[in-house]
């Protein structure tokens, strides 16, 4: 836990001096620029908070920062900025800066200088809007920062479509001269194939010196942190720039559309992991995991399925076609999840089968239950969610109806078509019919 500058710390009735902010700054440190509208998503929502499989988009930039080494996390927010902290408040190591007006790059990354008050060290800079940053080459830019000694490093990509971001301009001798904006661009510069996705480690404190010098005489009319790096350089400063990033990972989300092609790509990468782990998924292209999402060995995926937010799927189960897992589903080993069946915030037991058409949603469901076709728990009463309990062994026939809070015992049968009502528990080894739900004796001579 970062500790907080406060001015009221007394010590015998003295009042504490003020901790300075760089007395408590780990480094390196990580600034995320996410106060931006993105005004082409046409939303309500902070650009970096729409989700890609699951996960809103800053998760994955906080997550690349925190997995290349940074110790703390600056987030620089503005639009709907309280949606953004209140995402992000329960991570100690991440702090915010607040930038009240969306001036440009170079004023968002400018507005953190109180938060990192005299620290002096790398900062490594990256937008919110790249979900599909990986940890790995930001692990390195921070390494080779360090051993080349350089002030300014840039992770530049090389794009077949480099359309929508800043072109890097080298001189012939192939080193780095400045970075030019699209829209500023003339179009042999346009050309360029070599980018800057916004990925750069900065010294700190020389950065705040170089954003001094950044003006606004561009098409604009904003503060541009790519103009810092040119800045260093008159300042006679070491910038290096790298092309050390692969194309897939700096999409920038700065449209729907971009955000639907950061979700295909996001969504491959989730099922090779899984694919690699020794999950068969018979169609990738029809089926949704989401990146929380878990799934043991030998467990099969059949097409149109959508496994969505935090499941746990054990080993060996079957899930689909046409299976809807929602958050806090967990399938213990051997499950089979058939078609058109949803299952939400539930517990399946080891060996249960739930193959057709059913919807449990707040179940405990034991081990080797037989769930009939269109069974349903009706877990909500219009007002309250409730929970439903099936012992192992059970049997629930096609079409019952558990009304929660619903109990069934081990090695129940609850008949086709029947509809225990709320509260009226089924005993084990206990078989129940009808409508509303009661004991079935065998009568004398009766099958
Ligand atoms: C920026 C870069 C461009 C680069 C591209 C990579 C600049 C001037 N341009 O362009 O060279 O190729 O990213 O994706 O930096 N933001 C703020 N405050 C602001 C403005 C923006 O916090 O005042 C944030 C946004 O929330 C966003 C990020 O900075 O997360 C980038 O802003 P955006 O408007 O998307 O810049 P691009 O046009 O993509
Ligand atoms: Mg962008």
């Amino acid at each position: 836990m970062l500790p907080r500058a406060t001015d009221d710390m007394t010590t015998a009735g003295r009042k504490a001096p003020v901790l300075r902010a760089s007395t408590m700054i780990n480094g390196p440190v990580a600034i995320i620029l996410a106060a931006g509208q993105g005004k082409r998503m046409k939303s309500e929502k902070a650009k970096v908070l729409h989700e890609v499989c699951g996960q809103p988009m800053i998760r994955y930039v906080v997550d690349a920062a925190r997995g290349a080494g940074a110790r703390t996390i600056v987030v620089v927010v503005g639009y709907a900025a309280d949606q953004v902290r209140d995402y992000l408040r329960d991570e100690p190591d991440v702090l915010f800066a607040e930038q009240d007006q969306q001036l440009g790059t170079g004023h968002a990354a400018k507005v953190c200088r109180p938060v990192l008050g005299d620290y002096r060290g790398p900062a490594l800079i990256l937008v919110g809007d790249e979900p599909l940053l990986r940890p790995g080459p930001l692990a390195d830019l921070l390494r080779r920062h360090q051993e080349d000694g350089a002030s300014c490093l840039l992770g530049t990509a090389m794009l077949a479509d480099p359309t929508g971001f800043g072109r890097i301009l080298r001189d012939s001798a192939g080193r780095f001269l400045s970075i030019v904006e699209e829209r500023d661009a003339t179009p042999e510069e346009r050309a360029i194939a070599e980018v800057n996705p916004s990925c750069y480690v900065f010294d700190l404190p020389d950065l705040w010196e170089a954003l001094d010098r950044v003006g606004t005489s561009n098409v604009q009319g904003e503060y541009y942190l790519t103009d810092a790096p040119a800045h260093l350089m008159t300042m006679g400063r070491k910038v290096l720039a790298l092309p050390v990033l692969a194309a897939d990972d700096v999409l920038g989300v700065n449209t729907r559309q971009h955000l639907a092609q950061a979700t295909a790509i996001m969504q491959a990468r989730i099922q090779d992991h899984w694919m690699t782990e020794g999950v068969t998924i018979v169609d990738p292209r029809s089926t949704f995991i989401d990146g929380r999402a878990t799934i043991g060995r030998d467990t099969v995926i059949y097409p149109f399925s959508f496994i969505n937010g935090n499941v746990k799927v054990g080993a060996n189960c079957k899930v689909g076609p046409c299976a809807h897992l929602r958050d806090g589903t967990v399938l213990d080993d051997g499950v089979e999840i058939g078609a058109f069946v949803e299952i939400n915030r539930s517990h399946i037991g080891a060996r249960t089968l739930v193959r057709h058409l059913a919807y449990l949603g707040d179940a405990e469901v034991g081990e080797g239950v037989n769930v009939g076709a269109t069974a349903v728990t009706a877990n909500f009463d219009g007002k309250r969610k409730h929970n439903t309990h099936i012992g192992p062994g059970s049997l629930i026939g096609a079409g019952a109806v558990l009304v929660a809070p619903a109990n069934v015992g081990q090695g129940a049968v609850v008949g086709a078509n029947a509809v225990v009502t709320k509260g009226h528990d089924v005993g084990d080894g206990e078989t129940v019919v009808g409508v509303p739900a009661r004991k079935y004796e065998r009568r004398p001579g009766q099958a």
